[in-house]
């Protein structure tokens, strides 16, 4: 195994687990060893997922559990949604498994969000594991325990605060991973760096070509490192009441190119690069920032090979589908805006220069 980094995630009630960053952990007894005992463990992963890793991690649990279950579920943002979490909890109740049943969410943020839903009302609560398999889940979506399924009235919009047992994220797992999906995973790492760590952007400015590479040791410290910031952020704030906000910049508008395109059009990794974008630029209209802000995060984008050009949906589509985003309150759109590198805030935007920034980048 090349390196193992191991980040704490401190919540309260004994909820604290560790998030194991490697190459090599799915196949090291060591990453499975300490987790709840149970009569059966059950792997969700999908169809892309399950035939290149599945099987491995089966040879791993079944030493420890007394049986081991696949679930496959279709694969795609298009299923993230009840019909596929039914089929895990029909797999469940069918089999008549326990309420001590450890499931092993095997894949990307799909399958991490639904298992951990599933997890979480699944005779009010089961443990879960995540074990990520895309860049985008070992840096964001694994970590911090918020799990749901979408509507087509809008994304992530029923799901649960429900934490994991542990994350073992395997980076020789992204060896297997489409470029497409890698740059969307890119997304997620360029968002910590103007929320929370000027440092980590220049980093990331400075990498980015090693990244694309896919050099393991740089993926190693952009996981490490963005995990570091998502562990501090979810310690302070687990439910949201406040600082985790943060975590969403580029997300309201990401979300509403998501449910206003139809799900799995544009990647949520896309999806959030271009709404980062959008953000930046709200960020510099309203005041908070000095010109040259959106230039710069403009041209990392660009070089991620990410999307900086929003789709024309209409400027009263848009506000149509970002006033039933979470963060929306009384029905006026707040967004996640950078205040100052590394600093970064809710706040209400009035229509009109929500509308002038979606004019500025022809989506409107
Ligand atoms: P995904 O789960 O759809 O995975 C992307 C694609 O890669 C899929 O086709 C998948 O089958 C495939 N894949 C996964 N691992 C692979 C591998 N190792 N090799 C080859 N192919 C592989 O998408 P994603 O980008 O991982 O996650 C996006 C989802 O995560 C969205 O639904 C988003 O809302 C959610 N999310 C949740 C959180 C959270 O905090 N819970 C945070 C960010 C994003
Ligand atoms: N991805 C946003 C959050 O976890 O809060």
């Amino acid at each position: 195994m090349a390196f193992t980094d191991t980040v704490k995630i401190q919540l309260p009630d004994d909820r604290a687990y560790e998030i194991r960053i490697g190459a090599g952990l799915l196949d090291a007894p060591a990453s499975w060893h300490g987790l709840p005992k149970a009569s059966a463990a059950v792997i969700v992963s999908n169809e892309t997922v399950a035939p290149l890793y599945a099987e491995r991690l089966r040879r791993q649990l079944e030493p420890l559990y007394p049986r081991v279950d696949l679930v496959t579920l279709p694969d795609g943002e298009q299923h993230k949604d009840w019909a596929c979490l039914d089929r895990i909890c029909d797999h469940l109740l069918r089999e008549a498994l326990d309420r001590k049943t450890v499931l092993f969410a095997l894949g990307g943020g799909v399958i991490g969000d639904m298992t951990g839903f599933a997890a979480a009302i699944y005779m009010r609560g089961v443990p879960f594991v995540q074990v990520p398999t895309t860049l985008l889940a070992q840096v964001d979506s694994s970590v911090g325990g918020k799990t749901a399924i979408n509507h087509p009235l809008g994304k992530n919009m029923l799901g649960a605060f429900y934490q994991p047992q542990r994350v073992i994220a395997d980076l020789a797992t992204l060896d297997s991973l489409p470029d497409r999906e890698l740059r969307a995973g890119l997304a997620e790492v360029i968002k910590y760096g103007p929320i929370a760590d000027p440092g980590f952007l220049c980093w990331i400015e400075d990498n980015l070509d090693a990244l694309l590479a896919r050099d393991k040791a740089v993926l190693g410290y952009a996981v490490r490192r963005s995990c570091e910031i998502k562990a501090d952020v979810v310690g302070a704030d687990e439910r949201e009441q406040g600082l985790r906000a943060i975590l969403n910049f580029g997300h309201t508008i990401g979300h509403a190119i998501e449910a206003g395109l139809g799900y799995g059009v544009w990647l949520h990794g896309e999806a959030v690069a271009c709404g980062m974008v959008l953000a930046a630029d709200l960020s510099e209209r309203m005041g908070l920032m000095p010109t040259g802000f959106v230039e710069r995060l403009r041209r990392l984008i660009e070089r991620a090979g990410l999307p900086v050009q929003p789709p024309k949906l209409g400027g009263e589509r848009y506000l149509q589908l970002m006033r039933v985003d979470k963060k929306a309150e009384a029905g006026e759109i707040r967004f996640v805006l950078i205040e100052a590198l590394g600093r970064a805030g809710l706040h209400a935007v009035p229509d009109a220069v929500i509308v002038q920034t979606l004019s500025a980048h022809g989506a409107a």
